[in-house]
């Protein structure tokens, strides 16, 4: 098994990342008694370490949580500060002092990654990555090429095995769950495949816009941001074969031999589309051509998938915030008896995501009070049986801590998406325009035309 990390590096500590999520994280895995070792925060501000404790109280309280005192006190005596530049060596010595004894620290990068190559290198030289993870955020490079120069960099100082990338939707429970429905289940898993279905649709809307991170957003998309990892992630977990063993290597391979069989994305299937409004946010270019919206489709060759259109799309400023993964079945042949014989949806089986976590089954039904035959939804809302886990960060902080690499991206799967996705970031696709609170571009609609267009997502409670 795995050593669990005796320490825990946070790169970046009085970055935003930490206000919004790790501290927030590391509370709830101390409330829950999963926490065991010292945390020392790096960063080039000159801090004191009771600073570092108030941002600590204040990034936590910031997110909701009431603090209780004890957990608090326990949380805060695991902390410790070094600050230095990240292109000085001196830092990593002092680091290395802040770590002595260490045998699996565990070095979290919350910086930007151009900065990866440089703070690897700088533990490589101070002695300190042996035996260590090193847990970097996305992004992964920006284009295929890029990820594999950024991959070559760090292996220069670390094993592939020693990489731990984050793919935050590894760690939700709603993706988990796809896996767990599909191979749990006589009844679901051989409606899987070209034989029953008609198309499979991934929808990931937000009602919120870029706001304050205009900076970031800009020179990424929706492309970049999102669609090659997430919802790549929400395929993989929606179109792979069974894994034969739990092991992450078995898992992994699983991943990447889906990937492989993904043909290149063609942008003849592709809309971008941007919301009105997104040109006055701060950090965004004048003339921007950035999407804020994204639509496209994939299509899997392999004997399950071909001929089964995978339709993806993504938003800001969309209706509501949803994510879900919706597989449209072929119809019946005929119906051919009763009255009103005509069978307007297909069946429709939906696995939510976000907000919350639940699955729909809608079948159709002749119902006494109705004329005709018309669509009935079974509904099950996994919160309901008190069924919402922990939230992606405390899962990932914790796999990485004890060392539960499945939960994180290997190096040939990040490749394949990028291949999969490279046409449509080479392509000149043009940008529409889009109202805020609208479902996107009209241009949007023919991607799935033909095969009933892109359904209305199912909003839950
Ligand atoms: C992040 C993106 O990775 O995922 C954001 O950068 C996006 O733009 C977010 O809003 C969505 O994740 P979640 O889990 O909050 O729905």
């Amino acid at each position: 098994d795995p050593r669990t990390a005796d320490v825990l590096v946070i790169f970046g500590i009085t970055g935003d990342l930490a206000k919004v999520m790790t501290f927030r994280s590391l509370y709830q895995l101390e409330a829950r008694g999963l926490l065991s070792c010292p945390i020392v925060g790096v960063a080039a501000d000159d801090w004191t370490l009771d600073q570092l404790v108030e941002r600590a109280r204040t990034s936590i309280e910031g997110t909701g949580i009431t603090i209780d005192k004890a957990v608090f006190d326990n949380l805060a005596a695991r902390l410790s500060y070094v600050s230095g530049n990240f292109a000085d060596a001196s830092v990593y010595e002092r680091v290395g002092d802040a770590i002595k004894g260490a045998e699996t620290p565990v070095f979290y990068l919350e910086i930007p990654p151009f900065l990866f190559g440089r703070v690897v290198q700088g533990l490589s030289d101070a002695g300190l990555t042996s035996g260590a993870r090193v847990v970097v955020e996305k992004p992964f490079g920006h284009d295929q090429r890029s990820a594999r120069d950024l991959a070559d960099q760090l292996h220069q100082y670390i094993d592939e095995s020693q990489l731990y990338r984050i793919d935050h939707y590894l760690g939700k429970m709603g993706l988990e769950e796809i896996l767990y429905l599909r191979f749990a289940n006589a009844v679901l898993e051989p409606l899987w495949s070209r034989n029953y279905l008609e198309c499979v649709q991934i929808t990931m809307a937000e009602d919120f816009g870029v706001e304050d991170r205009g900076h970031f957003y800009d020179p990424v998309g929706a492309l970049r941001d999102v669609v090659v990892n997430h919802l790549m992630q929400v395929v993989a977990a929606a179109a792979m074969e069974p894994p034969s063993r739990g092991d992450p290597t078995t898992l992994k391979d699983s991943t990447t031999t889906l990937f492989r069989a993904v043909e290149e994305a063609d942008p003849a299937h592709y809309v971008r589309g941007q919301y009105d409004g997104y040109l006055g946010i701060d950090g965004v270019a004048k003339n921007s051509t950035t999407e804020t919206y994204a639509a496209l489709r994939l299509d899997i060759e392999n004997w399950r998938w071909a001929g089964v259109p995978f339709f993806i799309r993504t938003g800001k400023r969309l209706p509501v915030t949803q994510t879900e993964l919706r597989l449209v079945f072929k119809r019946p042949p005929r119906l051919g008896f009763g009255p009103g014989g005509h069978i307007a949806e297909p069946n429709q089986l939906v696995i939510r995501l976000d907000p919350t976590t639940g699955v729909r089954i809608q079948v159709d039904a002749h119902r006494a009070d109705a004329a005709r035959i018309r669509p009935i939804e079974l509904d099950m809302e996994f919160g309901d049986e008190g069924g919402e886990g922990p939230t992606p960060y405390e899962v990932l902080l914790h796999a990485a801590m004890t060392g539960q690499s499945t939960r994180f991206t290997r190096q040939d799967a990040v490749e394949e998406t990028w291949r999969v996705m490279q046409p449509l970031l080479d392509a000149s696709t043009p940008i529409h325009t889009y109202e805020p609170g609208t479902w996107g571009p009209a241009a949007a609609d023919e991607v799935p035309a033909g095969l009933g267009g892109w359904r209305m997502p199912w909003i839950g409670h």
